[in-house]
């Protein structure tokens, strides 16, 4: 049964017209009955075109960690636009976010960007700028955004086409992607140190970068084991490989120190967007001043029209103020835990073997398998079907996860005890009517 209403159904028609598929992003495309069409979004629901309402889970794919709408946060940036909104120069607002950003993360220097994409694809030609090597590795599992060098492995890949995990292949996840880019690329699986140690110690001469997402924000939220991160960051610094954290979801979101601080670990490097802005489009390079010094006019390439604008910027401000004076994500975190094991109980109770993933304030779930999957070849054993009929029930009934289930379920602050009740009850029914 299709998940869109009348109206949701006639605007998606529309759209095939003159949007390729009616979507203005791949990711939106759930085929022909069920890509939706919305209207919107306040606090922690989402309403579609037919005005019915849903609890939002998937938050934008992940920025929305105060809540929809956010009033402080549309306050400033509208009262912002009123003086402007792009001026080719440094504003106020930009130094003032960097600093925050700088003195959040514990990095020492920050630039700016539009969106994850552009930050990681940036913090990739930075290192190889300072390290004056070209190739990079990245975790099978792991998604870095559009740029042509990371769309390599990711979890839309094939597990079964990834080759042994003693020399694995890198998986060309689009096509339109020269050939040639594929002998940049390194691919490994996460969570396994022999088979890194390996690669560094052979091959660490070409590898300008190691980029990570500390725990995996497309692949159900799997996160490191115990040493993993600590390996990672010893053997890069021993070979003086560049180590990037991807935190685009994780950063803001975690803690406000994100994976780094959780973790306990400094990356040289570390990409932010989607928590940083609330939903307005922003992001953000943090490094070392060794690696970001690198980024010299001139000599190595960064900029862009709307890098700094002040409507990114404005409600980045808005938000790092918000985090840095009252407790958001610990407040975020409790009422996750108390999400994931309610899912957790209902999920023994209806005695569907599964295991739970993630952090709270990102998590995930998993169907058909006890032990949380170090990487994504384990991760590919679960019962993904079985996690889309219980996603589809829930979608009928108001609350909406991604059908996905590489995609974590994120929270935000609006998704208070009440919402959390509700969701409960909602997953109760969703579970027994997708198992019958
Ligand atoms: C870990 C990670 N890095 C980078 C990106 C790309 O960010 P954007 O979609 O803003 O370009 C994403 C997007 O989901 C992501 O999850």
């Amino acid at each position: 049964m299709s998940i869109q209403g009348t109206k949701t159904k006639a605007l998606y028609q529309q759209a095939t017209s003159t949007i390729p598929f009616g979507v203005s992003s791949n990711f939106r495309y759930w085929g022909p009955d069920d890509t939706m069409v919305m209207t919107k979004a306040q606090g922690p629901h989402m309403w579609d075109a037919d005005g019915k309402q849903y609890i939002d889970y998937r938050l934008g794919f992940g920025p929305v960690i105060l809540g929809h709408a956010h009033p402080e946060v549309n306050r400033r940036v509208t009262e912002a636009i009123q003086e402007g909104t792009i001026f080719a120069w440094m504003t106020p607002l930009e130094i003032d976010i960097c600093e925050r950003i700088a003195r959040m993360t514990g990095m020492d220097m920050v630039r700016l960007t539009n969106t994850g994409t552009e930050a990681t694809m940036h913090s990739l030609r930075i290192a190889r700028a300072h390290t004056n090597r070209e190739k990079f590795i990245k975790y099978e599992g792991a998604y870095h955004g559009m740029c042509d060098y990371y769309l390599y492995s990711t979890a839309s890949s094939r597990a079964n086409a990834l080759g042994s995990r003693r020399s694995p292949i890198p998986q060309q996840n689009s096509s339109g992607i020269p050939k040639g880019i594929s002998q940049y690329v390194y691919t490994l699986p996460f969570n396994d140190e022999e088979r890194l140690e390996e690669l560094i110690e052979q091959s660490w001469h070409d590898v300008a970068a190691l980029i990570i997402e500390p725990t995996m924000g497309n692949m159900a939220g799997i996160a490191p084991q115990p040493g993993y991160l600590e390996k990672v960051r010893e053997l890069t610094a021993k070979y003086g490989i560049v180590l990037i954290f991807d935190e685009v979801k994780t950063g803001f979101r975690l803690a406000n120190g994100g994976a780094q601080e959780v973790f306990g670990i400094r990356a040289d490097m570390a990409t932010y967007a989607k928590s940083l802005g609330n939903g307005y489009p922003i992001a953000a390079i943090a490094g070392s001043r060794d690696v970001m010094m690198t980024l010299e006019p001139g000599a190595v390439s960064h900029g862009g029209t709307y890098v700094g604008n002040v409507v990114g910027t404005a409600a980045a401000q808005a938000v790092l103020e918000i985090l840095e004076t009252q407790p958001i994500l610990k407040e975020i975190a409790q009422r996750g835990k108390q999400l994931m094991d309610g899912i957790d109980e209902i999920l023994t109770e209806a005695d569907i073997p599964h295991c739970m993933t993630g952090l709270p304030a990102m998590f995930g779930y998993i169907l058909g398998i006890e032990e949380p999957p170090a990487d994504f070849r384990a991760y590919a054993r679960g019962d993904a079907a079985m996690y889309e009929k219980i996603a589809m029930q829930l979608i009928h009934r108001g609350v909406m996860p991604d059908a996905d289930g590489r995609e974590p379920w994120f929270m935000c602050h609006a998704h208070d005890d009440k919402i959390i009740s509700q969701t409960l009850e909602v997953f109760k029914e969703a579970v027994y009517a997708a198992r019958n």
